[in-house]
């Protein structure tokens, strides 16, 4: 049985990109692999954080990992801050890793554009090996990431691999990226050239899990499609149309084809108003199942279960690994 790891940060609701894009995954490989879902807290004081707001965030996160469908029979669902192992090990990295390779990841270029080197926080540039001891930490061997989390996870295998070439060891498992299909990119409603993402202004460019029905209504009525009402996937004339379909047929599982086929001279009115339905009748019982967990005992259970079962893991590769380095006596 393979081990997979994979975090989400807490800054703010998730939406259907997420849920499509990452989530829904986090549940298909359950069934196979033994499973570890964190919600990446000391990721996202890289900026500051409201603390009030942080902390209800953490719980929105850890409650929509289970509203979804991650089931904590089988997998992990726990919170890094509360495993001190992750800062232990991200120190240990940090001395294994260099200025020049955490200088080149483009996230962290695009993040202090502009910025002068005194005004950039210097956890924003070592996030990377925040990350890298997530990973090496649980013995991962398959992280599944979006694509724009390719380059940190190269970054991962590099260190694992240079110390384990160090030490003449396997002091770490060397993990893989699953990446997410780019069919399953989505994006905004508003402008569909750009992503669908948590921080856009306008809130009607995406559809979040916990939005209610009557907002997911007017967030599709008002999607920006084209004039000449032909229900057709083409990404490059019609992209606002075919990210409808797209989500359309994620949801519903009905083809792309006989999606068209279904809507053949029909315009868009009525193919907006069933997606309506469809993704109503697919975010519902996120929500619901959400509220009744949110503020739950069994939510508290569930996390102080997976800390417990995260430390145990966490602590074994501590201690492997402080040996290696020859830490403590
Ligand atoms: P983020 O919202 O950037 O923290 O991303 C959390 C996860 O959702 C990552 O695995 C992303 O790749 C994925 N994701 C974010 N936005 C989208 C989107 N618009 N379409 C598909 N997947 C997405
Ligand atoms: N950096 C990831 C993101 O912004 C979140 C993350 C932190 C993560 N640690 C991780 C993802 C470990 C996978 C594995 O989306």
């Amino acid at each position: 049985m393979k081990r997979v790891f994979s975090g989400v940060q807490p800054t703010g609701n998730l939406h259907i990109g997420n849920y499509l894009g990452a989530l829904k995954q986090f549940v298909e490989l359950q069934e196979q692999h033994q499973c570890i879902y964190c919600v990446v807290d000391m990721h996202s004081i890289t900026l500051p954080q409201e603390p009030q707001e942080l902390r209800e965030h953490i719980l929105d996160i850890a409650a929509l990992y289970m509203a979804v469908g991650v089931d904590p029979k089988k997998s992990i669902i726990f919170i890094q801050s509360e495993v001190s192992g992750h800062a232990e090990l991200g120190w240990i990295l940090n001395c294994a890793s260099y200025m020049g390779e955490l200088s080149r990841m483009t996230q962290f270029k695009d993040k202090s554009k502009g910025k002068e080197n005194g005004s950039i926080p210097s956890g924003i540039f070592t996030y990377p090996v925040l990350m890298a001891a997530d990973i090496l930490l649980y013995d991962a061997d398959i992280v599944p990431v979006g694509n724009d989390q390719k380059q940190h996870i190269e970054l991962t295998r590099d260190l694992a691999i240079r110390i384990n070439n160090r030490f003449q060891k396997q002091t770490f498992v060397v993990p893989e990226g699953r990446f997410l299909k780019e069919g399953a990119r989505i994006m905004a409603l508003d402008d569909p050239t750009s992503k669908m993402s948590k921080s856009a202004e306008n809130d009607f460019s995406r559809i979040s899990l916990l939005d209610s029905d009557t907002k997911i209504k007017k967030a599709i009525m008002k999607a920006t499609t084209d004039s000449d009402a032909v229900v057709r996937y083409d990404i490059e004339k019609k992209p606002g149309v075919s990210n409808l379909l797209s989500i359309y047929s994620t949801f519903s599982g009905i083809s792309i084809e006989d999606l068209e086929k279904q809507y053949e001279g029909c315009g868009y009115g009525n193919f907006k108003k069933d997606l309506v339905e469809v993704t109503i009748d697919a975010i519902r019982p996120i929500r619901e199942r959400f509220e009744e967990i949110r503020n739950s005992l069994e939510l508290t259970k569930v996390l102080d279960d997976g800390r417990e079962r995260a430390e145990a893991i966490a602590e074994k590769t501590l201690a492997r690994v402080k040996t290696d380095f020859g830490l403590g006596r």
